[in-house]
């Protein structure tokens, strides 16, 4: 502590010297910090350093020309007072919304409750930037304004005639909020009954609908209600709307960037090639609208134009599965697209109501979840589910406070089940606190650990642990070891350093203080707990038995039992020579002896 404050006023002092000389003073304050067993990591922002391990760990500072400074990638936050990352991908963890604005625009933020880069209301992620956007039956005549439906970005287009976002061609109307769904036909791909038409061919023949089953749609006789639909838009419709046509690549023969991996990428081909950036002028990354799949490569996300390959097949697409309309990868039919454009969701089917996740349950409309006992679609407890359409509609007098479908609608560490927001693993509501705070082991990034006596935010890890090394925990609780048998305890934790006992409650003891005491099957013996035996137990010892039954037992062919020539007396508690008891032979023995004596 000393040295501590000594060195940090040499820093000061040495500060207006030449700067070779303070690195040696540094140096030199840090071998001493080494010597003396401090951690030598000291060195705030701005002042001088030699190494990056020099600089406090809690600022997240590196050395940088000399100097504890943030990175290329971060910036100093003087409230918080430490380097913030700037984040390169949306939905990323964020603090404030600085760190998001380089990468994703100016159009975003960091959301307050969840905290993760998003696009701020009324925006939407979407090819690679935070997109102005309409949703079905709203004007988009503004200008830089989509239509963008929550699930399917094909589903909706934007009407020349009215200015509103309406369903596009080969896609049908659910009516009220709901979305607009792809149109099929008997013997094609469907989720639900309502995505079943007649087809054409059919047409001459009265009454012939289609019903969805298994995924795919099959004749019937009813839906009546489809029919006018059908004759009025659909006949016409071509199904498949795949148009292949090719863009211009970029005039290059360079390999690396056509199908490069991100690592192989020089700062020059970064610069060059659309499908990466060179973030802050320091370090290569996938462009806005691309992200690095598992194989360390770059690509489009779903509804982006790869701007390096020509995809003339749906197979081609890197996220599967997939469909490629306009040289774009969308997801396959019935199959829908995340809120971060990177994977497609399979749909629950009407016939079967399976699900994983709640995103599965958006084809019941946006009230249903999935009912993580049964893995069934559900609608929410204030909604109801017409059979006919398949759409959970809310009660009357539905009241969606407090309610959640989806871990989006929820605080951060807070995750949703059954439609409640709940802490995350790791995380609890102390003293029924509003938050979420950390248990031992959990980020304390955010909130700090004083909610957990003898316990701190470690600035390595950036966990919280027990002060102590060798405390334990059960998570909530940092506490010592107990010394032996007997001693009082709260977690079962604390019993280890006692072999075979368990903290438990002493019942005879009436005290209801919580005690190390020898599990079940054991006894204590002298403050250790030895396993219990009878005669006939297993052994793999002498003292296995005589601990517990007594020196006259030995260990036999592995059992707890009688040297040869003795057996167990009628109590079965001891071993006595076959010919009779001890006591019967001792009074023989006395008795043969006083003879001799007298005569
Ligand atoms: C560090 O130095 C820079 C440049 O001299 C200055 O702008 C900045 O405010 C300093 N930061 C702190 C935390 O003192
Ligand atoms: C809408 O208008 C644009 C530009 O005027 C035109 O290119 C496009 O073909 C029109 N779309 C429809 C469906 O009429
Ligand atoms: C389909 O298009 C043809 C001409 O292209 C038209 O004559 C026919 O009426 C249309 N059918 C429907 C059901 O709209
Ligand atoms: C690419 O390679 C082809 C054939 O190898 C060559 O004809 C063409 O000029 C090259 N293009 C560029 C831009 O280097
Ligand atoms: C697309 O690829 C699939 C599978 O590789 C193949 O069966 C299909 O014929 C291809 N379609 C076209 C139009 O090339
Ligand atoms: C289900 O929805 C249809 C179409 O909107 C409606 O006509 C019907 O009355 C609804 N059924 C119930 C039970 O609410
Ligand atoms: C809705 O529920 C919340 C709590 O769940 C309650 O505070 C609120 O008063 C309710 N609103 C109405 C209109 O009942
Ligand atoms: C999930 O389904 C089971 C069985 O139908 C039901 O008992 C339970 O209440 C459901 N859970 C929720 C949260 O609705
Ligand atoms: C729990 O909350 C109550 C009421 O807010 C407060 O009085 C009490 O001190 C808290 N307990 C702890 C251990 O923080
Ligand atoms: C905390 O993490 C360490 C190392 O991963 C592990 O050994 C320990 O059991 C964990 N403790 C708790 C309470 O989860
Ligand atoms: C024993 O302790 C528990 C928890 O501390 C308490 O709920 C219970 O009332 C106590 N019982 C007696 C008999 O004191
Ligand atoms: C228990 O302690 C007593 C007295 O100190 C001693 O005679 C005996 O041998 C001990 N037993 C064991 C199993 O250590």
């Amino acid at each position: 502590m000393l040295l501590c404050v000594f060195s940090r006023f040499v820093t000061i002092v040495v500060e207006t010297y030449r700067p070779r000389e303070t690195i040696f003073m540094h140096k030199l304050i840090l071998f001493l910090g080494f010597l003396s067993g401090i951690t030598p990591s000291i060195v705030a922002i701005n002042e001088t350093c030699s190494t990056d391990q020099d600089c406090k760990v809690q600022e997240k500072s590196v050395c940088l020309n000399d100097h504890c400074t943030c990175d290329y990638l971060s910036y100093y936050q003087e409230t918080k007072r430490k380097c913030l990352k700037y984040v390169t991908e949306y939905d990323e963890f964020c603090l404030e919304s600085e760190q998001c604005h380089p990468f994703l625009g100016a159009n975003s933020q960091c959301d307050q409750v969840s905290n993760r880069c998003s696009c701020i209301s009324t925006y939407k992620w979407y090819q690679g930037t935070c997109r102005k956007y309409s949703k079905k039956g709203e004007s988009c005549i503004e200008q830089d304004t989509i239509c963008l439906d929550a699930i399917n970005p094909l589903a909706l287009h934007c009407s020349n005639s009215t200015g509103m976002c309406e369903c596009a061609d080969g896609y049908y109307d659910r009516g009220g909020d709901s979305d607009c769904r792809k149109i099929s036909y008997i013997d094609l791909d469907c989720a639900i009954s309502a995505d079943c038409f007649p087809t054409c061919d059919k047409f001459d023949v009265p009454n012939v609908y289609s019903h969805c089953e298994l995924g795919f749609c099959k004749k019937t006789t009813v839906h009546k209600e489809h029919f006018s639909l059908y004759k009025k838009d659909v006949c016409n419709t071509s199904l498949t709307t795949s148009m292949e046509f090719s863009v211009s690549l970029q005039d290059t023969n360079d390999t690396t960037c056509l199908n490069g991996l991100l690592q192989d990428f020089t700062e020059q081909q970064c610069r060059n090639c659309p499908k990466t950036t060179y973030f802050l002028d320091r370090q290569c990354i996938c462009a806005p609208g691309y992200f690095l799949d598992d194989n360390g490569k770059c690509i489009p996300e779903l509804g982006m134009v790869d701007s390096t390959a020509n995809y003339v097949n749906s197979s081609e697409c890197p996220i599967k599965p997939s469909k490629l309309v306009d040289n774009k990868c969308y997801c396959r039919d019935y199959w829908f697209q995340t809120s971060n454009n990177r994977q497609c969701k399979k749909t629950t089917l009407e016939y079967t109501k399976n699900c994983m996740d709640n995103d599965w349950c958006l084809a019941m409309g946006p009230y249903a979840y999935c009912n993580d006992t049964t893995m069934k679609c559900q609608c929410n407890s204030q909604s109801t589910l017409n059979e006919t359409t398949f759409l959970c509609v809310a009660k009357s007098d539905a009241n969606m406070t407090d309610i959640c479908l989806s871990d989006r609608d929820c605080p951060l560490y807070e995750t949703c089940t059954n439609e409640r927001c709940r802490c995350t693993e790791g995380f609890y509501r102390f003293n029924l606190s509003d938050v979420c705070l950390p248990k031992i082991n959990s980020s304390c990034e955010v909130r700090d650990c004083t909610h957990i006596a003898n316990a701190r935010c470690s600035d390595i890890t950036g966990l919280c642990e027990c002060e102590s090394p060798d405390d334990v925990t059960d998570g909530l609780q940092c506490l010592k070891l107990v010394n032996k048998l007997y001693d009082e305890c709260l977690i079962e934790e604390q019993c280890k350093t006692v072999n075979h006992s368990s903290c438990l409650n002493q019942s005879e003891a009436m005290d209801n203080v919580t005690r190390c005491l020898c599990s079940q099957q054991y006894l204590d013996v002298n403050g250790t707990c030895y396993a219990k035996k009878s005669p006939g137990s297993l052994c793999n010892n002498q003292k296995d038995c005589t601990v517990i039954l007594g020196e006259s037992f030995i260990c036999r062919n592995m059992l707890c039992q009688c040297p040869l020539g003795k057996s167990l007396n009628v109590a079965g508690s001891m071993c006595v020579s076959s010919s009779g008891s001890n006591s019967v032979t001792l009074l023989r023995t006395v008795a043969i002896f006083l003879l001799i004596y007298f005569l």
